[in-house]
């Protein structure tokens, strides 16, 4: 039996483990990383999938704003152990999420990902149309969802990271602050 969770600290070297195999190559340049990391992920919205108490899926969401002013919640990254894969998993992780995400009050969700694969789900490339990301991606990968009517419409500019900082990056922003202003 396979149960989704909220993530916890001890998935984290598996959960690293797993993105390893599944996205080969340097995953950490993607442009989509660069609005995640040193950021924690949206309270309530990292998953954990465990199977007889092994990780075999992952995925978090996380807090952006989309243009000045405008929340919206950044998707990914989805993945799911290659030996399960096709058996329903990540379906099912996607739709808990955006549930989640919606009876938490968030209103839209951005992510780079295959078309194809997230269009079931409702996302759409015409929803974030007038967005930018800080970095490159590909347009036809670039992909928004609204869990409330209206809540892209119109949503234009760029794409930045607005979650709390982790607790580790926050430190050593503060030692860089304290080390500037001994300078
Ligand atoms: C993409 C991924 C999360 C899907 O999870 P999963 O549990 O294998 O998917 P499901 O069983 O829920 O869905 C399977 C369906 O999705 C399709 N699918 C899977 N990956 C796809 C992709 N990258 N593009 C298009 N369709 C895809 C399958 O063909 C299958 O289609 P069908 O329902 O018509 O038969 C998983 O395959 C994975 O971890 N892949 C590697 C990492 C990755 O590519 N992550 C995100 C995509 S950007």
């Amino acid at each position: 039996m396979i149960e989704i969770r909220a993530e916890h600290c001890h998935h984290v070297p598996a959960r690293e483990r797993l993105l390893d195999a599944c996205f080969p190559g340097n995953r950490r340049a993607k442009t989509s990383e660069r609005l995640r990391e040193g950021r924690l992920p949206a309270r309530g919205l990292a998953f954990a999938a465990t199977r007889a108490g092994r990780l075999v899926g992952t995925l978090r969401l996380w807090h952006v704003e989309a243009g000045l002013g405008r929340p919206a919640l950044l998707l990914g990254p989805l993945a799911v152990d290659p030996a399960i894969q096709g058996q329903g998993l990540g379906s099912v992780m996607m739709q808990a999420a955006l549930g989640r995400a919606e009876s938490l009050g968030h209103g839209a969700v951005l992510l780079v990902g295959d078309a194809p694969y997230y269009a079931r789900f409702g996302f759409d490339r015409a929803l974030a149309e007038g967005l930018t990301l800080p970095g490159p991606f590909e347009r036809d990968r670039f992909l928004g969802l609204e869990l409330r009517p209206g809540a892209l419409a119109g949503a234009e500019g760029l794409v930045r990271a607005s979650g709390a900082l982790s607790p580790v990056d926050a430190v050593a922003n503060e030692v860089g602050v304290a080390r500037r202003r001994a300078a």
